[in-house]
């Protein structure tokens, strides 16, 4: 064994992980290179904090927690009319759009292993006429920034491993989709190994160790180490715009959200829906201790969860959509100072076995962030992810909720048109029922049979 194996060999049986090279002497050449280059790679600085994230889900940390303040997209008589705070705020905005300060970050790197889709989920076909993949609604969404502020703003997409070919060859397959392929990139974030029950590492095979994506919060170090966070610099970019690739219905890049981030001087700002049935199962943005954060719903008891104020609505109502903005300043501010997300431990299928896996999440950055601010938007409007294979997340679910949502929008718009049987709206041509009626200006239309409402 050469000096630089045997020295890593030394590492890992020090750290009580020698088993790693128990398959070495029968190992071919390229299999050992293969084997060391994959080992050399891993942090056993992380073993003491992955055993600590398995053990804190049978004890988890104890909380003074308070619901927090937020604001509301909508008016709460006519929630299809922005709210006055929300008007408000929305021209700073539009004006960083305009001056091309803002990027959209979309997280695509999850294993989609819930919906049972072969391939990346944005290439899933979402849209009920046309099948319009998630990527594609995006991109079109991002034309239509372009065409309303004078400027696109870029697209930044994090993957892994497991999907970075296919997702970038489906962009170039569709030329982008009518983007500038050079301000779209593509980066993936890290893995993490995982653990068996006796805190050893977990091997898929005599010649790898097993491991999975870092989790969707992998985006703020693969963002630096990719460098990404410079290209934002580069280009003058200094709010990022992040969402999940799972929801049709998100903004790219919603003026109002980015108008409060930057009129409250906010470093991290988030979305909530109002929740309604205290079952689901979504983080619940809240105070712990006056530190705003995200508790996951695993840490309220059923009878905390369904806890109500003097008017009967839910004490525990912000649920989180995953959905932010980021000052480019605190990315950076936690890419100079190493500052690394918590882990968090969850098991998974690794072939026969259970094994634990490690995550970080996005919203941990919330408590390191000098200000945070919240924005309630309404579920229907901006809620519709695609999660599972049937049910209301499942792709007939959300189909049906986007008729359903856009079919209101068109009473909304014109209230003498009878109900199409089937609607769709491209992204192209507006986002939100608040913008329908002036969209189609005076358009005729003929609503006796499906209806798709194009520019
Ligand atoms: C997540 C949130 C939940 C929120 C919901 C909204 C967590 C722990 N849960 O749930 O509070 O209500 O979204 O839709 O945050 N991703 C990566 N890399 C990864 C893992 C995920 O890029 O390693 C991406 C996925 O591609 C997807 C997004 O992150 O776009 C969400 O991942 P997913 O695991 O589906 O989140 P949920 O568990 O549904």
């Amino acid at each position: 064994m050469e000096a630089d194996t045997e020295h890593l060999r030394q590492r890992f049986e020090q750290a009580g992980q020698g088993h790693v090279f128990a398959a070495w002497p029968e190992l071919a050449e390229r299999a050992r290179r293969r084997l060391a280059r994959q080992l050399a790679a891993v942090d056993l600085g992380l073993l003491a904090p992955m055993r600590d994230a398995i053990a804190a889900l049978s004890s988890p940390p104890p909380r003074k927690l308070a619901p927090a303040p937020a604001f509301a997209l909508a008016d709460e008589k006519f929630p299809y009319l922005l709210s006055d705070a929300a008007r408000a705020v929305a021209p700073a905005g539009e004006r960083a759009l305009a001056r091309g300060e803002v990027a959209v970050i979309l997280v695509a790197g999850g294993q989609g292993t819930r919906l049972g889709f072969d391939g990346p989920k944005g290439c899933f076909p979402i849209l009920p006429l046309s099948g319009m993949t998630l990527f594609e609604v995006f991109a079109r969404k991002l034309r239509r920034a372009g065409r309303d502020y004078g400027r696109i703003p870029p697209l930044y997409v994090m993957v892994g491993n497991h999907n970075e070919q296919a997702t970038t060859a489906f962009f170039e397959q569709h030329g982008f989709f009518g983007l500038n392929p050079d301000d779209v990139r593509f980066f993936a974030q890290s893995e993490l190994p995982g653990l068996d029950d006796s805190g050893k590492l977990v091997m898929a095979g005599p010649d790898a160790l097993w491991t999975a994506p870092d989790g969707h919060g992998g985006v703020v170090s693969a963002l630096h180490q990719k460098g990404m966070l410079a290209d934002m610099r580069a280009r003058g970019v200094r709010y990022a715009s992040y969402i999940q690739v799972d929801n049709p219905q998100i903004p790219v890049a919603d003026p109002a959200f980015l108008g409060l981030h930057i009129s409250e001087g906010a470093e991290v700002s988030l979305k909530v829906v109002r929740k309604t049935d205290p079952a689901e199962k979504v983080g619940i943005f809240c105070l712990d201790d006056g530190v705003p954060c995200i508790v996951e719903y695993t840490e309220f008891t059923p009878e905390d969860s369904r806890r109500s104020d003097e008017n009967g609505r839910l004490v525990w109502w912000q649920g989180s959509i995953a959905v932010h903005v980021f000052g480019i300043e605190f990315l950076q501010r936690l890419a100079d100072t190493g500052t690394q997300l918590p882990l968090h431990a969850a098991r998974k299928k690794a072939g026969e076995a259970e094994v634990w896996k490690f995550e970080r999440f996005v919203f941990d950055t919330i408590p390191l962030a000098a200000r945070v601010v919240c924005l309630e938007v309404p579920r229907e409007e901006q809620f519709l992810p695609l999660k599972n294979p049937d049910g209301p997340f499942g792709p007939e679910g959300v189909r049906q909720a986007l008729q359903r949502y856009w079919k209101k929008a068109l009473r909304l718009a014109r209230p003498a048109l009878p109900e199409p049987p089937a609607i769709e709206v491209d992204p192209l041509l507006c986002e939100n029922a608040r913008e329908l009626a002036a969209a189609l200006e005076d358009r005729k239309l003929d609503a006796t049979g499906p209806l798709r409402l194009e520019p």
